[in-house]
């Protein structure tokens, strides 16, 4: 809950903008990092999640690796701390050029696709001199039960190399010599709540690891990716997300040997919840049905979840305190699916009152967009305010 003096204050910033808490981040990054040394775990900060500069300096202070999609990703990622020896690259389609940048970095291990992208690694790791290190992103084909559209361990997803495809691979790698696998890598999906999910993971990991070992494979590390759900319907019940309940599903669930380094990449469940975009009211009105329309100046450009996946983030009135009313939320750009909220009761909406879109944090600012020429939005700091 933010103060009075706190919420007048951020009537001096321009809106919308994401007002990130830096305490709640500090918590959040602490509790992971405490709940996976119980098990040695090494956490991977999947960056994709949230890009800013002091949010990601703050990250990698607090010694985790990171976990990134592309070559900008990893020059980042080294720009703000991350150390290359604790960079995974992964990313269904690695550019050359992206490729070239990540070997002369000497990142700890490409997490590779597909046949193609291995001979590619490995003929511009040869023109470079040097051995990439490699971990094969295997598509376990497992359901985690969240939006079809951040599924990426189904057969039917372009994500990973499919068990059909395994052999073949496998037999072709002895002709490939600047490449060594050393490693095994999954990531089924993002925002899954039930963790049983995970404990289905753990099996397959299992059975996989010991398929490759079998093989006459070395293989020193397991990256079992991120997804790990957070609250977005009361956010203040669970401001940090269980860690301890979700490490213990992979310490009861994994089968390898202690040896075996275990990586996971959380994004998500490290920068949601500090993070809310403010936001002002513009106008309303009444539709066609009779309902009430508030327009805010926030949009899809500045968080795109709502209108791409149909999510539902909690919004406070930060400054109104009438009656309350059933709202429909839009947006301000020219796109029906703009909208925010449906049917959303809050205290009398008022041009002029700030609104807090809530738990958006993670895939907000770095998934914003200049569309209607839209400025991108600002960030502010808990601590600086
Ligand atoms: N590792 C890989 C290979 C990934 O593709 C992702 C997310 C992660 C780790 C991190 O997953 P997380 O811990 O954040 O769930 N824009 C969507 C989410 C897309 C997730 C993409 N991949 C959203 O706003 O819900």
């Amino acid at each position: 809950m933010l103060s009075r003096e706190v919420k007048e204050r951020l009537r001096e910033y321009e809106t919308p903008f994401y007002l990130y808490d830096m305490e709640l981040l500090r918590r959040t990054v602490e509790c992971a990092l405490r709940e996976a040394d119980r098990y040695g775990y090494r956490l991977h900060y999947a960056m994709k999640a949230n890009n800013d500069r002091r949010i990601m300096e703050f990250i990698a202070s607090c010694g985790m690796g990171a976990d990134c999609v592309s070559g900008n990703e990893v020059r980042r990622a080294i720009e703000t701390g991350f150390a290359p020896k604790d960079i995974v690259y992964a990313g269904v389609g690695k550019k050359d050029s992206e490729i070239i940048y990540a070997l002369r970095q000497g990142i700890f291990a490409f997490n590779c696709e597909s046949k193609n992208e291995l001979v590619v690694i490995d003929a511009l790791a040869r023109e470079l001199g040097v051995v990439a290190d490699v971990a094969l992103r295997i598509n376990p084909d497992i359901d985690p039960h969240t939006h079809s559209y951040i599924t990426t361990g189904l057969s039917e997803n372009k994500f990973g190399i499919s068990p059909r495809e395994i052999t073949d691979v496998v037999g072709m790698l002895g002709d490939l010599r600047n490449i060594d696998i050393m490693g095994l890598h999954f990531h089924i999906g993002s925002q899954i709540t039930d963790l049983g999910v995970f404990a289905e993971l753990c099996r397959k990991v299992n059975a996989s690891y010991r398929w490759f070992t079998e093989e006459g494979f070395r293989i020193t590390d397991v990256n079992v990716g991120g997804g790990l759900g957070v609250d977005y319907d009361v956010p203040e019940m669970h401001p940090v997300p269980d860690f301890a309940a979700y490490f213990a599903v992979f310490a009861q669930g994994l089968d390898l040997p202690a040896s075996v380094g275990v990586h996971f990449e959380l994004g998500r469940s490290l920068v949601a919840q500090c993070g809310e975009l403010i936001s002002t009211v513009l106008f309303t009105k009444v539709s066609g049905l009779g309902d009430d329309i508030a327009l805010i100046d926030a949009s899809m450009t500045e968080l795109l979840r709502p209108a791409l996946y149909h999510s539902r983030h909690a919004i406070e009135n930060l400054t109104g305190t009438g009656p309350e009313r059933a709202y429909t939320i839009g947006g301000t750009v020219c796109e029906s699916s703009d909208i925010f909220a449906r049917d959303l009761s809050l205290p009398e909406l008022r041009r002029g009152d700030l609104l807090s879109i809530k738990t958006a944090g993670a895939y907000g600012a770095a998934m914003a967009s200049r569309y209607n020429l839209h400025d991108l939005p600002q960030a502010v700091f808990s601590d600086e305010l």
